[in-house]
């Protein structure tokens, strides 16, 4: 099972919508087996696949009461089948906030490690799993980048958003040690066609230094659309341009995760977040 974060420190960016996308398009139109986790207490990867429940079970168990942890639950029994033949789902809901508080609490546990963990239970009933981080690194987030292969960061222009790729690359760095393989490779997302996306899009290809995959995600009002239909977007719009740019990027995706070896390789410049972790 080959494990796929979709993270970056920014809100509304597209994460939702790409790990979303993602996992149905290799899922329902590439018949792999398909495991979305939902890391993020907002629960908006649950209520896509139609498995989001205020008081049910999820992330929060599989990361405080796993038998991996000495608790009660195994892996598989939090697993949601959805509407999708291919895809299950580990839902979140609003506890998972709190979750972030107790692991911080428990040092003396596998803190970061214990996803990994819990996850080799089902290694092999899927071919992928797909996690939807929210936007805080915390410690729901940080269990998921160890648990690891390869980070998507979407990246869109604005302001502060070449920052936040670095940013990201950064607080990787400390992970490092817990998952020396991990790598990271950008998105460029909500692209437009004018001067300054453009210019954007070519600075994020070169003088930034960072791993890009070749597809940019085009701007589209049906993105929208799709999202407050609650509905994942190429079954909402088959047809339509993001549809097809993240068909695209699965082409990619695929072709990097099963084609050829992984290279473990990523640029990374020094800024510092002093991390604690137990592994
Ligand atoms: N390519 C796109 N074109 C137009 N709108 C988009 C596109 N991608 C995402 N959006 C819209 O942007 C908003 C935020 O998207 P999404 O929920 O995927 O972001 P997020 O990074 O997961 O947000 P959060 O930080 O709240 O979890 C949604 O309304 C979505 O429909
Ligand atoms: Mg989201």
């Amino acid at each position: 099972m080959k494990i796929v974060a979709v993270m970056s420190p920014k809100g509304g960016i597209g994460k939702t919508t790409t790990a979303d996308s993602i996992a149905y398009i290799l899922g329902e139109e590439n018949e792999k087996r398909v495991l979305v986790l939902d890391g993020d207490p907002q629960g908006d990867t649950s209520k896509t696949f139609g498995c989001y429940e205020p008081e049910g079970r999820g992330m929060s168990e599989l990361l405080e009461r796993h038998v991996c942890v000495g608790g009660d639950h195994h892996t598989s029994e939090l697993i949601k089948t959805t509407g999708y033949p291919h895809i299950d789902v580990i839902p979140a809901k609003g506890y998972l906030m709190k979750t972030d508080m107790e692991l911080l609490m428990r040092q003396e546990d596998n803190q970061v490690t214990r996803l990994r963990d819990a996850l080799t239970e089902v290694s092999e009933m899927y071919d992928y799993c797909i996690c939807d981080c929210g936007r805080l690194f915390d410690m729901v987030v940080i269990n998921i980048l160890i648990a690891s292969d390869i980070i998507i960061a979407p990246v869109k222009v604005g302001g502060y958003e070449n920052e936040a790729i670095h940013n990201l690359e950064e607080q990787i760095e400390d992970l490092r040690s817990f998952n020396p393989k991990l790598r990271i490779k950008g998105i460029m997302t909500m692209r437009q066609k004018n001067k300054t996306s453009l210019e954007f899009e070519e600075w994020l290809r070169g003088a930034s230094g960072s791993d890009m995959f070749i597809t940019p995600v085009r701007r589209s009002i049906v993105v929208e659309k799709a999202t407050i239909g609650m509905t994942v977007l190429p079954r909402f719009s088959h047809n339509g341009v993001v549809s097809q740019d993240y068909r695209s990027i699965v082409r990619e995706l695929m072709e990097e995760m099963e084609g050829r070896a992984c290279q473990g390789h990523i640029k990374l410049a020094g800024w510092s977040k002093s991390l604690h972790l137990t592994e």
